[in-house]
């Protein structure tokens, strides 16, 4: 049963591994689970949106929006990180709307 875990982890592209040892084996993402078992907004987006957006969101990729510099409010981002837009992939069905706010809030962060 572990094995097949540890596969269905490798094969989603949790380069983290097989290190998850506690009772929530059922959760999707154990990854975004940071110390303190808070959501982390920073491991999320490394994992999901430094391809297009880069670590510091400005990179732009396959026309990817500058968050640096992204006037959108708070909820006008999650409603695009959820729905998705253009050629960016919706992320509703692979994120929990938890997830969703606190990658959000950290692209707001980028601007400082
Ligand atoms: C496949 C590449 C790709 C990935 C992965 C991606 N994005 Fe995007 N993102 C884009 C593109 C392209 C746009 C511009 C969409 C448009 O306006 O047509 C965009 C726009 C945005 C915007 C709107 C910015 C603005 O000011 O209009 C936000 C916020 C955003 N992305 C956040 C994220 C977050 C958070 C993630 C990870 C959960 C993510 N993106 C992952 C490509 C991507």
């Amino acid at each position: 049963m572990k094995i097949i875990f540890c596969l269905f982890l490798i094969v989603s592209f949790v380069w983290a591994g097989c290190y998850v040892e506690d009772s929530s084996n059922n959760k999707r993402n154990p990854v975004e689970k940071g110390t303190g078992g808070g959501i982390s907004g920073a491991a999320i987006f490394k994992k999901y949106c430094q391809t297009c957006h880069g670590a510091d969101g400005k990179l732009g990729l396959n026309g990817a929006k500058n968050l640096s510099v992204s006037i959108l409010p708070l909820n006008q981002k999650i409603e695009i990180i959820s729905n998705g837009k253009g050629v960016m992939t919706p992320f509703r069905a692979i994120l929990s709307a938890e997830e969703i706010k606190a990658v959000a809030e950290y692209t707001s962060e980028l601007k400082q």
